[in-house]
């Protein structure tokens, strides 16, 4: 139940490729927060506290958490059956319309583990799977249960980062991963963050900044910097990743085909209110989880 285990979702700027260094940077906590928490990649990466929090202003992704953790059974009798195909995934997309809370979590977890990097925008929510790459919908079941369990006891809240902020108690530690300051990401979230939501984070941020404990991560331009030139530690950090795919977003290659992953580098700033070389967690051994 406590188990690192991986994000049940695929997502847009999720975390997945640099969860091990971000763990390395957590200090110890027995309450934990994720107010932009998407796919939570970093929640399912780590050992579990006393109390936990996941918030996501995207109405459609929290309601799926919240059928995965209190419905899981249903969720799984629901998708029974159900192939991986193109057809399906129009269907899913274009024509089927959820009577309940029930199919809404349904035909966003389809699409999401169907779709291309599981964006889920409908303007951009293409097909995007591969037999040999992404999960087959017979391993779906065992996808959900083991979520299931792991957000057993997880408050999870569709608001506003500042309404989360404001309220979590003293000594607080929070993953803060925003949409990015320098980047259309308009194409991959449902809501929009504007700069004046940048400011506003970074206003309730310095506002909290003794009573809290953050570490925010942030595509690393100049402006960012200079906007928290007041926290404790800013580190340049830098990734390699490997992804191999089957979809049709690739020009020129046949559907089928064994395409080489393509490789990116990952490069953001690290930012922490608090000194993370005073206590350590452990190095996290655990948390190299194959696909
Ligand atoms: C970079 S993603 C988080 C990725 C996540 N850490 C992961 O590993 O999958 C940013 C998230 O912020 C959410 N978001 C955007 N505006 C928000 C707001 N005002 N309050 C709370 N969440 C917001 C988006 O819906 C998106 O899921």
């Amino acid at each position: 139940m406590n188990k690192p285990i991986n994000s049940p979702f695929r997502y847009a700027g999720g975390k997945f490729y640099a969860r091990n260094l971000i763990l390395r940077h957590i200090t110890p906590h027995s309450y934990y927060v994720e107010p932009f928490a998407g796919g939570g990649s970093i929640f399912f990466a780590k050992q579990k506290v006393v109390n936990n929090w996941l918030n996501d202003i995207d109405e459609a992704i929290i309601n799926t958490y919240l059928i995965i953790r209190d419905q899981p059974e249903e969720l799984i009798s629901y998708l029974d059956g159900e192939q991986a195909t193109k057809e399906r995934h129009s269907y899913y997309k274009n024509e089927f319309h959820p009577q309940n809370q029930l199919e809404a979590a349904a035909r966003w977890f389809y699409l999401n583990r169907t779709s291309y990097s599981g964006i889920m925008k409908q303007q951009n929510c293409y097909w995007g799977y591969g037999d040999k790459y992404s999960m087959r919908p017979e391993n779906w079941p065992r996808n959900i249960r083991r979520t299931s369990e792991k957000l057993q006891d997880v408050k999870i809240t569709n608001l506003d980062f500042e309404q989360v902020i404001e309220t979590v108690p003293d000594n607080t530690f929070l993953f803060i991963d925003p949409p990015y300051f320098n980047a259309d990401q308009d194409k991959f979230y449902t809501h929009s963050f504007s700069k004046d939501d940048h400011y506003r984070l970074c206003k309730i941020l310095k506002k909290h900044h003794n009573r809290i404990y953050f570490l925010l991560t942030y595509d690393n331009t100049t402006e960012v910097r200079d906007l928290y030139e007041w926290a404790i530690e800013m580190h340049d950090k830098e990734w390699n990743y490997t992804i191999s795919r089957t979809d049709d977003q690739k020009k020129g290659q046949k559907k089928g085909d064994n395409f080489k992953g393509a490789r990116y580098k990952g490069k953001e700033v690290f930012i922490l209110n608090y000194d993370s070389t005073a206590n350590f967690f452990d190095q996290p051994k655990q948390l190299v989880i194959g696909f």
